[in-house]
């Protein structure tokens, strides 16, 4: 078997933004907000993979109204930090959303292109309703104008990993949220 190669930044070298305790408090206190929003309904969270599948898994156990998920994939023809910006889908549905209510759930609001496109996609198979939740958001960062509903932290343009969020697919498993680098993107 060939030796694994390391990452060539080791995670525990990087500094941490959010601790594995913030993220746990600000999952619940969304998870409580939307069984609120949705009370005596059924929701279906859309995650989208593969950075939001740990966001998601919390979340739905987060929420106390009847749930079930799905996830979509996108490509965005970029590596590590940087994409071109085009959008393309690469998985769809399992199962149909017309008159479910829906709330798509991401990693991280950036630009916009990725939620854009999605929310596009979605309205498509008429939804009773259609809300974002990301545990990330960064505003400076928007090229078109979308915000979520559901927000567990706001950050500055900084780039992260961990908590499913990846550079080059790595560290998607670090249990908090460090800042990488930026000389290493
Ligand atoms: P958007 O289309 O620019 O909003 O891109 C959103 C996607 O870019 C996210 O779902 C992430 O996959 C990726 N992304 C943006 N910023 C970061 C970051 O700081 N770390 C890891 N991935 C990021």
């Amino acid at each position: 078997m060939a030796t694994p190669t390391l990452p060539f930044v080791p995670a525990s070298s990087c500094q941490v933004l959010f601790s594995v305790e913030q993220i746990r408090e600000r999952v619940i206190a969304i998870g409580k907000q939307i069984s609120e929003d949705y009370k005596g309904e059924s929701i279906v969270l859309v995650g989208v993979l593969k950075g939001a599948a740990i966001f998601l898994a919390d979340l739905a156990r987060a929420i106390e109204v009847d749930n079930t998920f799905d996830f979509v994939a996108v490509s965005s023809y970029g590596k590590g930090k940087t994409s071109s910006g085009a959008v393309k889908l690469i998985k769809d549905l399992d199962v149909p959303i017309e008159g479910k209510h829906v709330i798509v759930v991401e990693d991280i609001l950036d630009t916009g292109l990725t939620l854009s496109y999605l929310r596009k996609l979605m309205l498509q198979h008429k939804p009773a309703s259609l809300k974002i939740a990301t545990c990330l958001d960064k505003p400076e960062r928007r090229l078109v104008p979308i915000e979520a509903d559901y927000v567990c932290f706001k950050i500055p343009n900084r780039f992260v990993i961990g908590y499913g969020m990846d550079y080059a697919e790595k560290y998607r498993n670090v249990a908090d949220i460090r800042l990488f680098p930026e000389d290493k993107v």
